[in-house]
């Protein structure tokens, strides 16, 4: 066997498959001959991805990760058209940055409720499915904000720490049935909804322009640059890889070194 390389195409369902990284995954794997359902709650987003990639492997599914009869049907779905599941990535995730003291009791929840009980939720709905196959797989998709204490995203910050501890679990409780659960967690990408989100915010907090806040992002990470769509992308497909049936329960850290290295105080680079 090649590293890296699948020996079978895989059977895949994404959330929040219908924009940033969800989709640029389900791509990748249509590429390699699976069959993918990307499960969103944004119809529109649906509706666009698919017409933008009409593909007989492609399966859209309205999904909404914080209701466990609407996982479990997304997972039913897929066990009718695929014949069987061997493959959940959790990447439906949202993002508020609001100081503690003006965070609702809602607003807390639809965070935690989404970035957190909806990974639980997906991986519960799927774990029968995955463990039948025999070479399950699950991503969780963290984040920066899974290691680090951001100011301003209380909420988000706890969900996604809540995840790599969740990545944890499953990966203990799934290892007998030959199921590995790991974490990817990214920086900061623009390139997605969430990513230009979140740089809209920045712009608004700070005055500054939009190059001038990625400049200074790329020029705090250590190899100099922002990270893409596609650092994530390969991230993931090196989970979902043959190469990495021995590894399950890790969180990876998708920084550039961010969270790995600081420079001595004082000592110019
Ligand atoms: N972009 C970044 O900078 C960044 C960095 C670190 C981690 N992340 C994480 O990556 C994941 C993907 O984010 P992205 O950047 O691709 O953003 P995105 O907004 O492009 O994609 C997220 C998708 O999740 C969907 N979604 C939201 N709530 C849902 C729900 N209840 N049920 C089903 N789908 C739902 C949205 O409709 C959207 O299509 C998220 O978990 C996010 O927290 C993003």
């Amino acid at each position: 066997m090649t590293p890296g390389n699948q020996t079978l195409p895989r059977r895949a369902l994404i959330t929040g498959g219908a924009s940033g990284f969800g989709w640029a995954i389900a791509q990748a794997l249509l590429a390699q001959g699976a069959q993918v359902a990307i499960g969103d709650n944004h119809p529109d987003r649906l509706a666009a991805a698919t017409a933008s990639l009409p593909h007989a492997n492609l399966l859209a599914l309205e999904l909404d990760v914080t209701s466990p009869v609407s996982a479990r049907a997304a997972v039913t779905a897929c066990a009718a058209r695929f014949g069987g599941l061997d493959t959940l990535v959790n990447s439906a995730g949202i993002i508020y940055f609001t100081p503690l003291a003006a965070i609702s009791e809602a607003e807390w929840d639809r965070v935690i409720d989404v970035d957190l009980k909806g990974p639980f939720l997906c991986a519960q709905a799927a774990a029968a499915l995955l463990s039948a196959s025999g070479r399950g797989r699950i991503v969780n998709i963290g984040s920066d904000a899974s290691k680090v204490g951001f100011p301003m995203l209380a909420h988000y910050c706890a969900a996604k720490a809540g995840v790599v501890g969740l990545t944890k679990v499953l990966a203990g409780e799934l290892a007998p049935h030959q199921v590995t659960v790991n974490c990817v967690c990214p920086v900061g990408v623009s390139g997605t909804q969430m990513g230009q989100e979140v740089l809209n915010w920045k712009i608004s907090a700070t005055g500054q322009k939009a190059e001038d806040i990625l400049a200074a992002t790329a020029n705090s990470i250590p190899l100099k640059r922002n990270p893409t769509v596609a650092d994530i992308v390969h991230a993931v497909l090196f989970f979902l890889s043959d190469g990495a049936a021995f590894l399950t329960g890790l969180a990876l850290d998708v920084d550039g070194g961010m969270l790995s290295t600081i420079p001595l105080p004082g000592v110019a680079e």
